[in-house]
């Protein structure tokens, strides 16, 4: 197994590159990071791959949000809607990016409310700030940071969400301990997220190329659940998922079904 500081190194040059490269111009919706996923999973798209959904949001929430950030979407579902977030709420997005769910929390959540994105990745946090001083969004601010260490105080949030990221972490105990120690009591987590049925096999596992397209990093959804439940989460619920069997095809030797998830969960009183 790789050790983290490699994972975060890979994913953060993959997720850089992207940053520098997409463009105003890229008019298109991308979804689960957005390229060229597989050897293992033939020559479906990333977002095929990851068995998202083909239309992330409702086109009427993304109407007067810029192409730059529409084009630099890179999620797998939209934890957003789910949150129901309320006018005044805190709300802190792990692995913002350029920011399309931070915008999209910081309109629901209006003037008393405020939003922080935290992403490791420089060029993801120049994109984002550009467009939050295009756009005016006084109530939304960037962090640079790692999510399983959080750049955030304890008990201060009240809506954890995340977009296709958590995947990534190469320490999914420690993200959800840092969920769980940043939320108040009560607080609530919207998360979509990409998880399997199974394990991949160890080859797989150690191809980092795929771990940083969301793809390898994933990992069971009991499993997953259960290190919400021991990080201390209640009412964890899956709210809804996708296969990606229909654009798959049947699992290959050593790869599991995978999934596209939307989970929720609560910090307790
Ligand atoms: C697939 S993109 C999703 C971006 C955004 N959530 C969206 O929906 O467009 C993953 C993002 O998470 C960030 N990221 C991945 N692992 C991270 C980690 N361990 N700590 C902080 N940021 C991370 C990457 O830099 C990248 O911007």
């Amino acid at each position: 197994m790789s050790n983290d500081s490699t994972i975060h190194s890979i994913v953060q040059q993959r997720y850089g590159a992207n940053a520098r490269t997409v463009g105003a111009d890229d008019l298109q919706l991308k979804s689960c990071c957005g390229s060229n996923v597989a050897s293992t999973v033939s020559s479906a798209s990333a977002a095929e791959a990851c068995g998202c959904q083909p239309q992330l949001y409702d086109p009427a929430l993304l109407v007067d949000l810029p192409v730059d950030v529409t084009g630099l979407s890179l999620g797998c579902g939209d934890p957003v809607t789910i949150a129901a977030l309320a006018p005044g709420e805190t709300v802190l997005d792990l692995g913002s990016g350029g920011g399309i769910d931070c915008f999209l929390a910081a309109r629901q959540v209006g003037p008393q409310g405020h939003v922080i994105g935290v992403d490791m990745t420089p060029e993801m946090l120049t994109r984002a700030n550009a467009s939050r001083d295009r756009l005016g969004m006084v109530n939304v601010e960037f962090r640079q940071g790692q999510i399983e260490a959080l750049p955030v105080k304890d008990n201060s949030i009240d809506v954890v969400m995340s977009n296709c990221v958590i995947n990534l972490s190469p320490d999914k105990a420690a993200v959800f301990g840092e969920i769980f120690r940043v939320l108040k009591p009560g607080g609530r987590v919207s998360i979509s997220d990409i998880v399997t049925e199974g394990e991949f096999s160890e080859e797989l596992r150690a191809d980092l190329a795929q771990w940083a397209e969301c793809v390898t990093g994933a990992i069971d959804s009991d499993e997953y659940l259960a290190l919400m439940r021991r990080a201390g989460f209640s009412d964890i619920a899956i709210v809804d998922k996708t296969d990606a069997e229909p654009v798959l095809g049947a699992p290959q030797p050593g790869m599991p079904r995978v999934y596209s998830a939307r989970i929720t969960a609560r910090k307790p009183i």
